[in-house]
């Protein structure tokens, strides 16, 4: 009787012993060392090198160093959470299933359906920071695109569709359905590629640069700091994607904290020296451009230079791509396995052993999405779901260590609740950063999010009592 209601109630839990098991269809191929490519793959991308050229120019001037270091420190604090979380509850889907662990199946799918948001419009996002950087390219050996064609739909300026982002979306979706260890060794490739270019920026760039462009230091006041936190705080996702591939790694307790925690330790330490460089060569009012960092080159007369910058964040944002996409059909994969969404997305098949159908579904609405939609605003959106999901996934800690005192964990984080507070709070006031608009359509998403809940999730859900005896009455019937 008592496990009935449990079982029917919205806060239904998923027990910690069911999940992160070794019942999973995916292939478990990748170590340490694939992880931490997966995460700085995922992490160096779009927001670097695009994002910081309007967040230095509109909100924080030179001061984008102290952005990058508030929104650093925050994510520390939520990387720590996120590597205790995948050390103890090593499954696919990330925050979503710690919190169905956590805190019960409906706050499970709208942590689940607000991740769905954050990767797809993150996805999205670097599709379109990608094609700014491609186009300039082409650009360069001469050839153009019609210019309906060039970037999201705007008729006042006569665009309509992004069809660069949307190509390269589906290029990317196709590599995805080719299976995890090939596209991981394409990622690893792209990956060194592009740490040697942003070296390559911080070696030359720091004899180019004017300590006059750096006054006067903060033009726009703390608040510009802090508004540009809440934007290059898009520069830092990418490390909670690691633990959405944690049933496919070889020694998941061990190795999901240690890919989480270096790949943002590095990309820290990078995106400090960049943005210090980049606005020491340019004064920080002529960044706002669609290709910054190349821009920095061209603009000391470094021409070639600029070029291979260009390369290399074209192959860079490539990865970001990737891991994105990845950490979708993951989510995907997850929530459908579990009855919340439909079986399409966790029916794995052929000779790569993904979900194939799942990932085109995916990525076809990703590849919409990016050609319609302009890059500030899918940055935002994306910025706002992952603020939330890092807001939950650090609260979670402070309940799995009063619910589940004894679990197994291979990583702990120190200082708990405050570190876990501290970073709830952190996430918090960055959200109060961003548009009225970006809330009013994280609210919307939020809100259909709940009606299908109520009208398929709820119903078809493996925790639910229901749908477990009609079953047994049909396979009685066979
Ligand atoms: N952090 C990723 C990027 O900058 C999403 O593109």
């Amino acid at each position: 009787m008592h496990e009935n209601k449990q079982r029917s109630s919205l806060f239904r839990k998923k027990p910690i012993a069911s999940v992160g098991d070794n019942s999973s269809a995916l292939k478990r191929a990748l170590g340490p060392l694939d992880l931490t490519t997966l995460g700085v793959g995922a992490i160096i991308g779009t927001g670097i090198f695009v994002l910081t050229g309007v967040a230095a120019a509109t909100y924080a001037g030179p001061g984008l160093v102290l952005s990058f270091l508030l929104a650093g420190i925050i994510c520390a604090f939520a990387a720590l959470c996120y590597s205790e979380f995948a050390s103890s509850i090593p499954a696919s889907g990330s925050a979503y299933t710690y919190s169905y662990t956590a805190f019960g199946e409906v706050i499970a799918w709208i942590l689940g359906w607000d991740l769905i948001l954050e990767y797809g419009f993150a996805s999205a996002a670097v599709a379109s920071g990608w094609s700014g950087y491609f186009q300039t390219l082409l650009s360069g050996f001469g050839l153009e695109l019609p210019h309906a064609l060039t970037s999201a739909f705007s008729p006042e300026k006569g665009t309509y569709f992004d069809i660069t982002a949307a190509v390269i979306t589906l290029i990317i979706t196709f590599l995805l359905t080719r299976g995890v260890k090939e596209a991981a060794r394409a990622n690893g490739i792209m990956v060194a590629i592009k740490i040697i270019v942003v070296l390559i920026f911080i070696g030359v760039g720091v004899f180019y640069v004017e300590p006059t462009n750096w006054q006067p230091f903060l033009p726009f006041g703390i608040s510009g700091v802090t508004a540009g936190a809440a934007t290059v705080f898009f520069a830092y996702i990418g490390f909670d994607a690691v633990s959405t591939a944690a049933e496919e790694v070889k020694q998941p307790q061990r190795d999901l904290p240690i890919g989480i925690i270096a790949s943002l330790a590095i990309c820290t330490v990078l995106y400090i020296v960049v943005s210090l460089i980049l606005t020491g060569i340019v004064p920080y009012n002529m960044l706002n451009v669609s290709d910054p960092v190349a821009f920095a080159f061209e603009y000391v007369q470094l021409k070639g230079l600029s070029w291979i910058v260009s390369l290399g964040a074209i192959a860079g944002i490539t990865t970001v791509l990737l891991v994105m996409m990845y950490g979708q059909t993951r989510l995907l994969y997850s929530m459908s396995r579990d009855g919340l969404l439909s079986p399409v997305f966790s029916k794995v098949s052929g000779k790569s052993q993904t979900p194939a159908v799942g990932t085109w579904v995916a990525g076809i609405i990703v590849a919409l999405f990016s050609g319609f939609i302009s890059l500030g605003h899918l940055a935002e959106l994306t910025n706002i779901g992952t603020l939330f999901a890092f807001a939950v996934v650090s609260l979670g800690i402070i309940v799995l260590r009063k619910n589940n005192p004894d679990l197994k964990r291979g990583f702990r984080v120190p200082l708990v609740p405050l570190i876990p507070i501290l970073s709830a709070l952190g996430c918090v006031y960055l959200m109060t950063r961003l548009a009225a608009l970006t809330w009013i359509t994280f609210f919307a998403w939020l809100i259909i999010g709940l009606i299908i809940y109520f009208a398929y999730g709820r119903h078809y859900s493996h925790l639910n009592p229901a749908r477990r005896i009609s079953s047994a009455f049909r396979a009685k019937d066979k």
